[in-house]
């Protein structure tokens, strides 16, 4: 369940919420809304921090009860580190952490000050922006397939700002839903989130919003279009791809901004099968997807004034008597020849055929997301995307959104010379590239389907879901993506 938010500027001592949450620094500097409340309760909070039962280290929190002159029967401390190093990383996370202290009861609304808090460089309505999208992250439970009845009881927040905020609000709330339809999407497991999963969610989350329609491409019409690379890889499978077109008109004729999404529901590696290991965490490889779905609707809930294409490749890499194999040469939709060196490089497969599809379209800009290469998570791991464009401004504008809302990314190079690498003897193009600069090369390849276009390449393998066996898709990069358009209007 999504969190409910308001604005409102109250007295912390005179909140008649569950909670008031406030921020103490580690030099035991009281923030504003602290400050209030211990000279309510007659220097109450100062006393417990003296003793040590209230900190300001970072990570820190306590729930006191019935402090005297404070009307809220709660308060929530929440250490926020050093003043002098406060800034974007640390605010989130001060966010993030106190609804995780909440989020399970008994508190069910509280009054977050934090918003209150100076940050380096961001003004009161990216805080209220953001700390929507903190605190409905700190809340997400997966609960789809569980026995277990949820956990999570806290319900709605008011965020301390003044009303003037409401559209930054709005924003949060938006974006925040996206990222969790991206988590939900990404966290179902293989066997229900499959190909004709994906589509069928689409189509119904595009008949809740306005202004959205949704088309489904199955594989007779993929024939049609002659889109041979996308279907090889679907072929091994029992469960057929899909080709999902969601359209938002925010704009009447102009042209669309594009994101095209990696959505294979399972990489078993096909007949190279996944042997060395990680081939459990597969069910992961549709976050391209997931992310750009979860965009789409953030953007369609914003009404942002822009025309927006997404345009998502469903596929099942499985090993068939039927599936594709090493040395096939596919005829793709742009009618460029390739020859499988790997079944598990399918990624750009199902991309190439998808990115063909796009440019009928005419976008001002295409950006394609994907879980693309192990290269990538050996190269920048699990902060950074990795980002590749042969257009400066592009990738500039889009560095600067992951920066502006802590999604970042990080730029490698497309340079001609890499090309050589992906050289076949037997069709125009090869599937893989050699020992070196794997996440490049697969970058390559797809610049090769994008020729002419305004268009980057975001691979998000070691970044969109959580280390270990527990590990849970995060939603990244939802916030880059959706900064990057809200930027371009
Ligand atoms: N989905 C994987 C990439 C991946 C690996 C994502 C690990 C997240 C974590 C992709 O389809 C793949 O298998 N890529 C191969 C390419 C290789 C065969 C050239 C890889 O990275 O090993
Ligand atoms: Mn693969
Ligand atoms: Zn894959």
């Amino acid at each position: 369940m999504p969190l409910e938010f308001q604005l409102n500027l109250l007295d912390p001592s005179a909140a008649g919420n569950d909670c008031v949450v406030v921020g103490i620094y580690a030099d035991n500097g009281l923030s504003p809304a602290a400050q209030a409340l211990d000279a309510a309760s007659g220097g109450r909070l100062s006393a417990l921090m003296a003793r040590g039962d209230v900190s300001g280290k970072t990570g820190r929190t306590a729930l006191l009860q019935d402090l005297p002159g404070v009307n809220s029967a709660r308060v929530l401390t929440v250490g926020l580190g050093e003043r002098g190093k406060f800034a974007v990383p640390q605010y989130l996370k001060a966010v993030g952490d106190a609804v995780r202290a909440l989020r399970s009861g008994p508190v069910k609304n509280a009054y977050l000050t934090l918003t209150e808090l100076p940050v380096k460089g961001r003004d009161a309505g990216w805080n209220v922006r953001q700390a929507a999208i903190a605190a409905d992250h700190a809340v997400y439970e997966y609960t789809a397939t569980r026995s277990k009845p949820a956990e999570v009881t806290l319900a709605a927040i008011t965020l301390a700002a003044a009303a003037t905020h409401a559209v930054e609000l709005q924003r949060g709330v938006a974006i925040a839903a996206g990222v969790q339809i991206a988590r939900e999407l990404g966290n179902l497991p293989p066997n229900i989130c499959n190909p004709g999963y994906l589509a069928e969610q689409s189509i119904k989350l595009a008949a809740e919003h306005d202004d959205v329609s949704c088309e489904v491409l199955e594989r007779a019409q993929m024939e049609l279009l002659g889109m041979g690379s996308l279907l090889a890889v679907g072929r091994g499978s029992a469960n057929p791809p899909r080709l999902i077109v969601l359209r938002y008109t925010g704009a009447g004729e102009a042209k669309p901004f594009a994101l095209v999404g990696k959505g294979i529901t399972f990489d078993t590696g096909g007949i190279n099968l996944k042997t060395q290991g990680g081939i459990e965490e597969m069910k992961f490889d549709m976050l391209g997807a997931a992310t750009v779905i979860g965009t789409f609707l953030a953007c369609a809930r914003m009404k942002l004034p822009l025309n927006l294409l997404t345009v998502v490749a469903a596929v099942e890499n499985m090993p068939d008597a039927d599936a594709y194999r090493p040395s096939d040469v596919l005829t793709s939709m742009s009618g460029k020849t390739i020859e499988v060196g790997n079944t598990d490089a399918e990624g750009r497969l199902v991309l190439c055929d998808a990115l063909t599809y796009t440019q009928r379209f005419e976008p001002q800009a295409t950006v394609d997301v994907a879980t693309l290469t192990g290269a990538c998570v050996v190269a920048l791991g699990k902060y950074a995307h990795g980002l590749m464009s042969k257009h400066d401004d592009l990738a500039g504008e889009l560095s600067n959104a992951g920066e502006a809302v802590f999604d970042r990314a990080w730029r490698l190079p497309l340079w001609d010379e890499y090309q050589t690498l992906i050289d076949s003897a037997f069709a125009d193009v090869y599937n893989i590239g050699g020992k070196g600069a794997g996440a490049i090369t697969a970058g390559c390849f797809l610049s090769r389907f994008t020729e002419g276009q305004r268009w980057a390449h975001l691979d998000i393998a070691g970044t969109s879901w959580d280390e270990g066996r527990k590990g849970m898709a995060n939603g990244r990069p939802v916030g880059l993506l959706s900064q990057w358009l809200l930027d371009r209007c």
